[in-house]
């Protein structure tokens, strides 16, 4: 399992810049986060691009779904001017142009697996054949759809995949053998120092997401908590500096 870094900039530094860009990656690198969290789905031509929502609208100057649009189309969008004007003219980056980034900052990425309304094993096996051009770098992949999970098991059976979940399910051991999961990345309200203590002494590295009050970032590490994903890199980093434990 490589080793998951404490703190993990959601969608980038997404406080300080337009989330899912290169610009927030950047922003993310020049306040020290190692990594990235970062969500990938495919354009209609089968291109990994990097967006959160199934639409366009709230991060770009596009409308409708994604998955609908053509690389041609989504390159020429603006995901920059929704955020500040400073970010005007900002593009949904590829995959390939993330991973590239992330190689010249020295860093690595949660990269979550999001269907969005596209074929989700289509998309891991256009998400595989990038990663496979870029063996080098630290991945973490991660997903909600169980057959993602599953999928990216079996296409890429060396990097590790997380099980990302809203809620904690009763049997939730069973589903993360059967998926051969490698992480549980959960969000941190369904969390509480029981949960977590089950999860901790199965030996189940826990990533949380999205913490943005160091305090409780600080609580989710004393329950044995792996890794925080945050909006906020810079804040979290300068409150605690270094795993607690
Ligand atoms: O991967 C953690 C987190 O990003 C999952 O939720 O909706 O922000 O992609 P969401
Ligand atoms: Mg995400």
């Amino acid at each position: 399992m490589i080793e998951i870094p404490h703190i993990v900039a959601h969608r980038g530094a997404s406080i300080e810049a337009p989330e899912n860009t290169i610009a927030a990656f950047r922003v993310a690198g020049a306040r020290q986060a190692k990594w990235i969290e970062c969500d990938v789905t495919l354009s209609a031509d089968n291109q990994c691009v990097l967006i959160h929502d199934d639409t366009l609208e709230r991060t770009t100057n596009g409308t409708g779904p994604i998955h609908k649009q053509p690389l041609s189309v989504l390159r020429e969008l603006d995901a920059g001017s929704w955020f500040s004007d400073i970010y005007k003219g900002e593009r949904i980056p590829t995959l390939s142009d993330t991973l590239e980034t992330l190689f010249f900052m020295d860093m690595g990425a949660n990269l979550e697996i999001k269907p969005s309304g596209c074929d989700p094993v289509r998309l891991c096996q256009e998400v595989a054949k990038e990663l496979d051009r870029a063996k080098k770098l630290p991945i973490l992949l991660s997903s909600f759809d169980d057959s993602a999970v599953a999928e990216i098991r079996r296409l890429l059976p060396d990097l590790p995949c997380g099980w990302l979940l809203e809620t904690l399910p009763d049997n939730w051991h069973d589903g993360y053998t059967q998926l051969g999961a490698s992480a549980l990345h959960i969000d941190h309200k369904a969390l509480d120092p029981e949960k977590a203590a089950e999860i901790v002494a199965a030996n189940v590295p826990l990533v949380c997401y999205t913490v943005n009050d160091p305090a409780h970032a600080k609580e989710l590490f004393g329950w044995g908590v792996t890794s925080v994903i945050t909006d906020d890199p810079a804040k979290m980093i300068a409150a605690i500096p270094r795993h607690p434990n």
